[in-house]
């Protein structure tokens, strides 16, 4: 049921997914349930658009839920809930699915329909597994938004996807309090331009609140709800539209269909987080992010496993022993989190003793992902550890893992400062601006050779074109990562770090052009850049420079109050943008273009060559300063 280890060790499986796609991936298919399984595995008829398992049916929620309560799973844990700020509560299989089913009817309830769009903002609650699960029972299109984006990203996402129904919670909780969802989810819609046909409130204890006409409290909904069975969908119908950070203020609404999807996670937790039916898995993320989306919810549940919910931080909630101490309690297998988890827990427990003062027998890997591992950071928790620290390196728009180290599948070595090797269906291959393969050991620009493997990207939503000027126009033939590194003699990848204007802080992936939109907005600024700066603790934090208008007279302390402000209720707190400096200009072109590309590679602690059309060198080199380190 869980997918078979494959035979034959990475190298042979590789190639045999590049060689072999079709038995390979049919293969692969055969560890889900299908209504009607697929005879064909790849559609290529729309190239560059292909489409995976065009004649199955089937039903994710089918195959993550009622398909283990029949096979004898009922009674097994299917999602714990871990949080930091309250009780904790389990769910076996057999309450998951009935409550999965009881909310899909509440949905059904209000006109969902297959292929209508549910808009989710919840935080790390069974709530929200609930609500994603229902939505695939039906057929419909969920859109989860993370509870750290301010009301302006909500609303783009809002309108964007349409949603027929809005499933929100009545606050999150953050170590500084409670977070009230309402007046967000109001000011959202204040700004979005579409209507839900109906919103459900889920009431926290902690805050409830007061609905207004159009609001159904989720309880008293599934009080009288009648359980919708599942609805199977072809294989390439959308599961799912998760918004992602692009190089503009719009964000991209990256779309994963059912059958690929399904395929994809089943076979990645078996053979690269070598965990089964009956293991406990823990990621370490938001539902809101796509590790969320895939390796809280999807893939552990498609394989039997049991999943952690954890509602907390790595550090100060209360201590950096958290997560050692839900390891050792829930006797988890797999830990997956973002290695700026790992450096938060170190700086405020260099000598690991919490780690070492608990009972991590269980733990057989540390898979770190979201921004490149710094080797010192690997070596501290290899050497603490003493498991495999696996670093591996995927996407939102991939959905799974392009380079890792597989190790239910084989026992590679793993190389500090890389992610390792290609998983199956990825053809990698490091280009040069003419498109050429460059010389191993050179760095060039990260592409994919063309078919993307099941579980990746089908296209962005509603915008098929967009999907192509924005990953495939680049390099024709290939997907483009945005992502620039080499590979090793071994065939061993590094990722050195964006090449575009995408930019990571803390694991959370931001656009600076969103970012500068906000404070180009503020009436003092003539214009302004946002570069990611380098940061000891959360990999990037961003940083404005901004050129105040001619005849403004403006403190710059309340400038930067103002401004910061701003950022956080539009974008959100996630941001942690604080960073404002005002400077005299910005180095640009003799034809007026901003050269951002140069600051943000001064930032990455290149040296870049300054273009030969800079207008005037000085404004760089009075810059430089601004563009180190923050600590
Ligand atoms: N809802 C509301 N606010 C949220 C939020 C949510 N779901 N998630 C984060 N925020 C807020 C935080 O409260 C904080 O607000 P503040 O400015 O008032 O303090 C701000 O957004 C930044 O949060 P965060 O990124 O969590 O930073 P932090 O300084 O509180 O903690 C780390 C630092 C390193 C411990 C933390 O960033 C972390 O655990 N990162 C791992 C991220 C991760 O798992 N990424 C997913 C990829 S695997
Ligand atoms: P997201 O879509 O939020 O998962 O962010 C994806 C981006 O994070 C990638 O394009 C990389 O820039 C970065 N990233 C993720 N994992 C790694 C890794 N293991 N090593 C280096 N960069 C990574």
């Amino acid at each position: 049921m869980s997918g078979a280890p494959e035979a034959g060790g990475w190298a042979a499986t590789h190639r045999r997914s590049l060689t072999d796609a079709e038995e390979f991936w049919l293969e692969a298919a055969e560890a889900v349930a299908w209504d009607r399984a697929p005879t064909v595995a790849l559609d290529s008829s729309a190239a560059p658009l292909y489409r995976w398992f065009p004649d199955g049916r089937l039903n994710t929620c089918f195959n993550a839920l009622d398909r283990h309560v029949s096979c004898g799973r009922g009674e097994q844990d299917a999602v714990i809930h871990q949080s930091a700020y309250g009780p904790s509560s389990r769910l076996s299989y057999r309450e998951l699915t009935e409550r999965t089913a009881r909310f899909a009817g509440v949905l059904r309830a209000q006109g969902v329909q297959v292929g209508d769009r549910v808009l989710i903002y919840m935080p790390m609650i069974p709530e929200a597994v609930v609500a994603m699960l229902a939505c695939a029972r039906l057929g419909a299109v969920h859109s989860v938004v993370f509870g750290g984006f301010g009301a302006q990203e909500l609303a783009g996402r809002i309108d964007d996807a349409a949603p027929t129904v809005i499933v929100f919670a009545s606050c999150g909780i953050e170590p500084r309090g409670v977070v009230a969802y309402k007046p967000l989810m109001d000011e959202a819609l204040t700004l979005a331009k579409h209507r839900p046909r109906a919103k459900v409130v889920f009431q926290r204890p902690e805050l409830p609140i007061e609905l207004d006409e159009g609001e159904l409290d989720w309880a008293q909904a599934m009080s009288t709800a009648r359980p919708a069975a599942c609805v199977a969908v072809a294989a390439t119908d959308p599961l799912y539209i998760l918004y992602t950070s692009g190089t503009t203020g719009r964000p991209k609404g990256v779309v994963r269909d059912n059958g690929g999807h399904a395929v994809a996670m089943t076979w990645s937790l078996r053979n690269i987080y070598d965990t089964g039916p009956g293991d406990v898995f823990w990621a370490a993320s938001d539902i809101g992010w796509v590790v969320g989306h895939s390796y809280v919810v999807y893939a552990p549940l498609l394989a039997g496993a049991t999943t952690i919910l954890y509602e907390g931080k790595p550090v100060g909630t209360p201590d950096a022993g958290a997560f050692w101490r839900i390891v050792e309690r829930h006797r988890v297998r797999t830990l997956f989190t973002a290695p700026t988890a790992m450096r938060a827990i170190r700086r405020a427990d260099p000598d690991g003793s919490f780690a070492r003062s608990a009972d991590l027998s269980s733990l057989r890997s540390l898979f770190l992902a979201g921004e490149r591992l710094d080797p010192d950071t690997y070596a501290w928790a290899a050497d603490l550890l003493g498991v495999p620290v696996v670093d591996h390196w995927w996407q939102t728009e991939t959905g799974w893992a392009i380079c890792a180290n597989p190790r239910g599948l084989d026992d590679l070595p793993i190389k500090a400062g890389s992610p390792s090797v290609p998983m199956p269906g990825y053809d990698v291959r490091v280009l040069d601006e003419a498109g050429r393969d460059v010389p191993v050991g050179s760095e060039g620009a990260i592409a994919i050779r063309l078919p993307l493997p099941p579980g990746a990207l089908t296209s962005l939503w509603g915008d098929d074109d967009w999907y192509i000027s924005s990953y495939l126009d680049t390099h024709p033939g290939f997907y483009t990562t945005g992502d620039g590194g080499f590979v090793d003699e071994d065939g061993y990848v590094y990722v050195m770090g964006r090449t575009d204007d995408v930019i990571n802080v803390a694991g959370h992936r931001l656009s600076t052009g969103a970012i500068e939109a906000v404070v180009a907005a503020h009436p003092a600024v003539a214009e302004c850049a946002v570069i990611g700066v380098a940061d000891e603790l959360k990999g990037q934090l961003p940083r404005a420079l901004v050129v105040f208008k001619a005849g403004v007279d403006i403190e710059r302390e309340l400038l930067t109050r103002q401004i910061v402000a701003a950022v956080r209720q539009a974008i959100g707190p996630v941001a942690a943008f604080r960073e404002v400096s005002v400077v005299d200009a910005l180095p640009k072109t003799r034809s007026g273009k901003v050269l951002r590309r140069t600051m943000r590679e001064i930032a990455d602690g290149k040296s870049p060559t300054v273009p030969p059309t800079i207008e005037d060198p000085s404004v760089l080199d009075a810059l430089r300063p601004l563009l180190r380190p923050t600590s």
